[in-house]
Parts: C-alpha cells; structure tokens; sequence
C-alpha cells in the first residue's frame, strides 16, 4: 500500500514537472514588445503604462522578466491565479494567443522600473535584511538571496521574480497569500509556500519594507 503511495505521488509529480516544462510553447517564440504595447492599454488603469503600478498595493511590472510575467498570465488565463482586480480584463486575456502573451510579457520587460523608498526605521530595515541575506534556518525561512539575488533582480533565466522595487502592499498581500496558501499557481508557488510558512506578520512587513527599498546598480 504505502509503495502504491509512493509511486502514485512520483507520477504525480513527474506529471506536474512535465505540465511546468510545458508552460512555454513548443516552439520557443520571443514575443514581440511592439506588439505587446499595443495591447496593454487596458492594463494601464492599475499598473501605469510603464508597468509602474499607480497604487502601493498593486504590483509593477515594469522590468520584471519576461519568464515570469508570461508564465503569470498563463494562471491568470486558466484561472489557477485568481484576484478580484484582475478578473476585470480575464476575458481580454483569453482572446489573446501565447504569442501575444509573450509580447505583453517582453514589453514590460523592456520598460525601466522606478526605484521604491523603504520606510527608515532602523529595527525594521534591520530585520528585512536580516531575513533577505541570510533567512532564519531553525524556521525553514531561506536566505531569500539565492533565488531572487543580493540585489532583487531575481533570476532571468530561471524566471524567478525581480523583487527590487516591488510595491510594498502588494510584496505584503502575496507573501501572506503564499503562506495561507492561496496563491497556489504553477509548481514554482510550492517554493514560496513553504519559504513563507513559517514568517511572522512583522516579519513579512520587514521583507516588503526591504524589497521596496532594493534596487539594482
Ligand atoms: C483593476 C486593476 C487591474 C487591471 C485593469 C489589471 N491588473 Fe494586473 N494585477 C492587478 C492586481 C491587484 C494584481 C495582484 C494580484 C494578486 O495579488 O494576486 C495584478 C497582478 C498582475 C500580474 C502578476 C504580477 C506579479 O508580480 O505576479 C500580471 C502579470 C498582471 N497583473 C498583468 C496585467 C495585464 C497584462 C493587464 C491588462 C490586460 C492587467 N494586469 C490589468 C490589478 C489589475
Ligand atoms: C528556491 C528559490 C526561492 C527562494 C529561496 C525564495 N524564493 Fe521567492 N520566489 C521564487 C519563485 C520561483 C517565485 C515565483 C513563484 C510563483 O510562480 O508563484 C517566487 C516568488 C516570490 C514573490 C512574489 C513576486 C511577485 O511579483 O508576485 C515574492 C514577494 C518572493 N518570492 C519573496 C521571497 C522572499 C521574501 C524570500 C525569502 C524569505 C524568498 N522569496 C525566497 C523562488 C524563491
């Protein structure tokens, strides 16, 4: 029984991997930015149009790699990423192909993000990095470094998400929606499931308060 188990859940998870290797078409495509900004001018209300967002609690996108934002608005497609904002333009987006997905992803990619003003308070910028630089083991909290980089920009070729910058109400909300596990989209949202279990609400607010305040030299 139990080896039944345990085959059952390695199938399981080969057939998630094989479905994440599948996120990206067949044929690798680029995406065309002037393309992709011709079609986001519904998308400017929340998220400016330079992929500068107009309200700390929405994300920006401006800068963020292409991998990434791709591979989001194939959830927000399929419907495995859901947000009461977002579900105004899901219609919009199942109009669109891959291709015209990964323009949209290339055209922010292309755009220059602004930099972000973490609140100068010394204990709590002392905590965020703290945490950002080196996690805390004995919780199971990972330096947040190895993934997304001493510097937030993340990892371009993995399609781990640039941080730096990021808008403090929006890195808070979706911290706290990884660790209830609401946001449960893709196998990648099982990393950051279990890299926020164990955080604290003052220390997610520390994290969000730090991330807002890196930035890329
Ligand atoms: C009414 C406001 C609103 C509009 C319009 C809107 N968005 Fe969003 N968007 C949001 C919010 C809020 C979130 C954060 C969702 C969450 O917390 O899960 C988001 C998240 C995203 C994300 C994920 C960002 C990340 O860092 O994970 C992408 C990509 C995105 N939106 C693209 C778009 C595109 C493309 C359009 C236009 C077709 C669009 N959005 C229109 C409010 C909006
Ligand atoms: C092993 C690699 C890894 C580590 C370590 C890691 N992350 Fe992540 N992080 C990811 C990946 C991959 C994603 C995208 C997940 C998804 O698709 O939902 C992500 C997503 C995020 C997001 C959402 C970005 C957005 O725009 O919505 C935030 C915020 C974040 N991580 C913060 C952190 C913090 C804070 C830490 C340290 C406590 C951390 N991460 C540690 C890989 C990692």
């Amino acid at each position: 029984m139990l080896k039944f188990f345990l085959m059952a859940s390695t199938l399981l998870y080969s057939i998630n991997t094989f479905a994440a290797d599948k996120i990206m078409p067949e044929k690798i495509s680029v995406g065309d930015p002037e393309v992709g900004s011709s079609l986001v001018s519904t998308c400017a209300a929340c998220h400016g149009s330079d992929g500068n967002s107009l309200n700390g609690s929405w994300p920006n996108l401006a800068g963020q790699n292409q991998k990434y934002t791709y591979d989001q608005l194939k959830y927000f497609q399929n419907g495995s990423r859901q947000n009461v904002l977002m579900s105004s333009v899901i219609e919009y987006l199942n109009t669109l192909t891959d291709e015209q997905l990964l323009g949209i992803a290339a055209f922010y990619e292309s755009q220059s993000s602004n930099v972000g003003q973490a609140t100068n308070d010394e204990e709590l910028l002392a905590l965020g990095e703290k945490l950002y630089r080196a996690g805390d083991l004995g919780k199971g909290i990972p330096a947040c470094t190895a993934c997304h980089s001493p510097n937030g920009a993340g990892n371009i070729q993995a399609g781990f998400p640039k941080v730096s910058g990021q808008q403090k109400g929006y890195l808070e909300s979706t911290l706290k929606e990884y660790r209830s596990q609401k946001r449960d989209a893709g196998a990648y949202s099982l990393v950051m499931q279990s890299a926020s279990a164990n955080l604290t609400d003052r220390q997610i607010e520390a994290l969000a308060n730090y991330m807002h305040g890196l930035y890329e030299n």
